[in-house]
């Protein structure tokens, strides 16, 4: 089978991802990239839509190895926005025409069952914008108050899809755990997103085909891939950077394996390459999260460093990659963009 054939088969095997992975020829890529954008054109449109991120608290309990937001990170400043400052954020977002509100944080139970629920239902009254939370490894209990507050999405990475290699990065957590999480949430009507890090130590192609396989399987709505950028102050500071190649790579075969799904152009990968973005969204990636968080915090949520506007004002930066998706002749949707399976969603 020539390339073009096996990129244009309904559906991948474990090791024609594999293969895929390991393409390195300029012409190949090329024509891997190609065949993304084209299949994202066929299942998404040529819309690009926007997710406005309020970073809520850079507090964390758990401890990621390779998080900058880690508990043991004592380096960090700390900072949580008031339920005030959360709800005023939204209604900025809202204001310049984005439809999906996504909180953010650390896994922080200081933001509990009662604040998160009166947060969500302020932004409710305030205007239709979908509501994402991404606040990590919750109780069930939580997540159906949320919805009932009026959540539409969640979104929790399973980071890796290989099990040894998520317990050595993640002390006190299990993969199977994480993926009981995705599918409890999935089961109450949330739409869900997941998606993995690209780089990590000791991940190979065949772990890599696995977190693709595994988006496949829990039937997602959103999948991010995102290259691992060392931190500072983490047991992995000194480790090498993920590759913005293997990131596009695994980006545009996730959109051939996974269709229907929305998959951002991640800022991770905005972060190690200047076009970044701009390869994203013609590989295979149909959506954008501008981070909407206000000085001070903004500066302070690092996950890792150097994030791509984290030091910019928010209004000019998320203007900025507006102009930077229109300049490739895309068109920046002012929609929810909710998920592209909703018709197949069940009902709280
Ligand atoms: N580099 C890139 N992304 C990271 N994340 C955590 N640490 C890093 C890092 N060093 C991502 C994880 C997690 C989210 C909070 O940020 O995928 O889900
Ligand atoms: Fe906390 Fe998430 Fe960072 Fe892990 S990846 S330390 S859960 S913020």
């Amino acid at each position: 089978m020539n390339l073009q054939e096996l990129l244009h088969k309904d559906e991948l095997t474990r090791d024609e991802i594999i293969y895929l992975l390991h393409l390195t020829d300029k012409e190949d890529l090329q024509q891997l990239y190609a065949r993304a954008d084209e299949v994202r054109a066929q299942y998404c449109g040529d819309e690009v839509h926007l997710r406005g991120i309020i970073e809520i608290s850079n507090f964390c309990e758990q401890n990621c190895v390779y998080c900058g937001l880690r508990q043991d990170n004592n380096s960090l400043p700390r900072y949580r926005m008031t339920p005030e400052e959360v709800i005023e954020t939204a209604r900025i977002i809202t204001n310049l025409g984005i439809f999906t509100i996504v909180l953010q944080s650390g896994e922080d139970n200081h933001f509990d069952t009662d604040i998160i629920s009166y947060i969500i239902y302020q932004i409710r009254q305030q205007s239709n914008a979908a509501i994402t939370l991404s606040l990590g490894e919750r109780t069930f209990d939580e997540y159906r108050a949320w919805k009932i507050a009026g959540a539409d999405r969640y979104l929790l990475k399973h980071e890796t899809a290989n099990a040894n290699l998520y317990e050595s990065y993640h002390l006190k957590q299990k993969l199977s755990e994480r993926v009981d999480h995705l599918k409890f949430l999935k089961s109450i009507g949330y739409q869900i997103g997941s998606g993995n890090l690209i780089g990590l130590p000791m991940q190979t192609s065949e772990d890599l085909a696995d977190d693709i396989l595994l988006c496949k399987e829990l039937d997602l709505d959103m999948a991010a891939f995102g290259p691992f950028i060392p931190s500072p102050n983490t047991p992995y500071q000194h480790k090498l950077s993920g590759e913005a190649e293997l990131t596009l790579k695994v980006t545009a075969i996730a959109r051939l394996v996974l269709k229907k799904v929305h998959i951002p152009a991640t800022t991770a990968l905005d972060t190690i390459d200047p076009i970044g973005r701009e390869r994203g969204l013609t590989a295979g990636a149909n959506i954008v999260m501008p981070d909407l968080t206000p000085f001070p915090y903004r500066e302070q949520y690092q996950i890792y460093p150097g994030k791509r506007g984290s030091q910019d004002d928010p209004l000019e930066s998320t203007a900025r990659l507006q102009k930077r998706i229109e300049a490739l002749g895309r068109k920046i949707s002012y929609k929810r963009g909710d998920s592209l399976k909703l018709d197949l969603q069940q009902p709280l």
